[in-house]
């Protein structure tokens, strides 16, 4: 300072005022005036340009604080926009949030995977409440349900007389959705003919009724989930490599609630209030002996097993609040691989499954007869063969 002051004294520069905008310790900037007319710059000139400086100061503080606020409520009314209807503010699902709020401006094509009960379906639905389709219907289809031939006529309608039970005309999904979204559950157990027909959808923005001859656009959104590990299926040429790329544009993948212990007490609580009202019971809260159990154990069947379990307690407590014993046994003794396997619903169903299909095909030693004795159709016996895996344990009964 000293030095510039020097120079334009003996220079005989024209004078220099020079003030700093600071805001509390802080400089944002300077307020640099000079002055080619004698005799320069009084007290007077100082005090109204450090006044100047305190308004610019002030000014320029609060422009900053305001962009920044903008950027944080754009971020959180983008989280917020899907808050209600998936509960949990753990870091995982804020992030997953977030992209909710991008995708759900786009049209673009998303892969939900996950395990089961994470809430899958829910964020398919998110995405296309926060969406420009919003107003327009959300079609869920669940390909693992129906044989080959039903869900095909599910999906793309029929025309009357298509085949003999044909007998009106029937839209299918994808034409109900138009202008909305498709959301197609468990897309990995598609039989290969509708997975050529489904690219074409996706290709062509097209569809054709089963036994029509002319083409109806359609403009729909799809998105789809899947708890198998799809690349595992393409590399086995049981899922249709192009599909899988136009399936995942973008991949959101659920995490287990294991992985986000955070958001149990949220879901908890949501879920007591949701079933103590529907069950006109009057539950205050949740013990913190109960709270213990919920929040250290492993939830296999995610967001889905924690509801029913509050669901349960709900209906068979007795006490003002949820207590140990209002929880089932797998949950409190923890460890107990017996307890872990008895909740295991999917797996006792897989069980089960497996059981029935192998005496079946070993008493009948013929695939068509073991789906009749199973009461299914031989398409969904063949389906869940190979999702099972015991396609070669069953050859050695065939
Ligand atoms: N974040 C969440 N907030 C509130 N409810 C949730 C949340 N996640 C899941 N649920 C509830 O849990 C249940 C299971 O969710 P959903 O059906 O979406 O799971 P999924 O991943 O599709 O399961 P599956 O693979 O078995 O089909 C539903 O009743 C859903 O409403
Ligand atoms: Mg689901």
């Amino acid at each position: 300072e000293v030095d510039e002051r020097v120079a334009v004294l003996t220079r005989d520069m024209p004078a220099t005022l020079c003030v700093p905008i600071a805001r509390r310790d802080r400089v944002l900037g300077a307020m640099y005036l000079r002055s080619a007319r004698p005799p320069g710059f009084d007290d007077e000139d100082l005090e109204l340009v450090a006044a100047i400086a305190g308004v610019a100061a002030t000014a320029i503080e609060n422009a900053r604080r305001v962009a920044a606020l903008e950027k944080e409520a754009e971020r959180l009314k983008s989280a917020l926009a899907v808050e209600h209807t998936l509960v949990g503010r753990s870091e995982k699902m804020a992030r997953i949030g977030e992209v909710i709020a991008k995708v759900a401006r786009s049209d673009v094509t998303v892969l939900i995977t996950g395990e089961t009960g994470t809430g899958k379906e829910l964020l398919a639905k998110a995405i296309h409440a926060n969406s420009a389709r919003a107003k327009h219907p959300f079609v869920a289809i669940n390909c693992a349900a129906l044989t080959e031939a039903l869900l095909e006529s599910e999906l793309f309608g029929h025309e009357r007389g298509a085949f003999t039970n044909a007998l009106a005309l029937k839209k299918g999904k994808l034409e109900i959705a138009n202008g909305g979204t498709v959301f197609l559950d468990e897309v990995g157990e598609l039989a290969p003919a509708l997975q050529s027909k489904l690219l074409r959808v996706l290709q062509e923005h097209e569809i054709e009724r089963v036994g029509g001859t002319r083409t109806i656009p359609i403009d729909v959104r799809v998105l789809s989930a899947t708890n198998r590990v799809l690349t595992e299926e393409v590399a086995a040429r049981r899922f249709r490599g192009d599909l899988y790329h136009r399936l995942n544009v973008v991949n959101i993948e659920m995490p287990p609630l294991r992985e986000r212990r955070d958001d149990i007490p949220r879901l908890a609580t949501h879920f007591l209030q949701r079933f103590a009202s529907k069950a006109g019971r009057p539950v205050d809260g949740i013990s913190d002996a109960a709270w213990r159990y919920l929040k250290q154990y492993d939830w296999p069947g995610n967001v889905r097993e924690l509801q029913n379990t509050i669901e349960r307690a709900v209906v068979l407590g007795s006490s003002a609040e949820i207590v140990p014993d209002d929880l089932p046994e797998a949950l409190l003794d923890r460890g107990s691989p017996s307890a872990g396997a008895a909740l295991d619903l999917h797996g006792a169903v897989r069980d089960t499954k497996i059981r029935a299909i192998h005496e079946a095909v070993r008493q009948t030693r013929n695939y068509v007869e073991a789906a009749h004795l199973l009461g299914v159709h031989p398409n969904y016996l063949h389906r869940l063969i190979r999702n099972l895996g015991i396609k070669t344990q069953l050859e050695h009964e065939c």
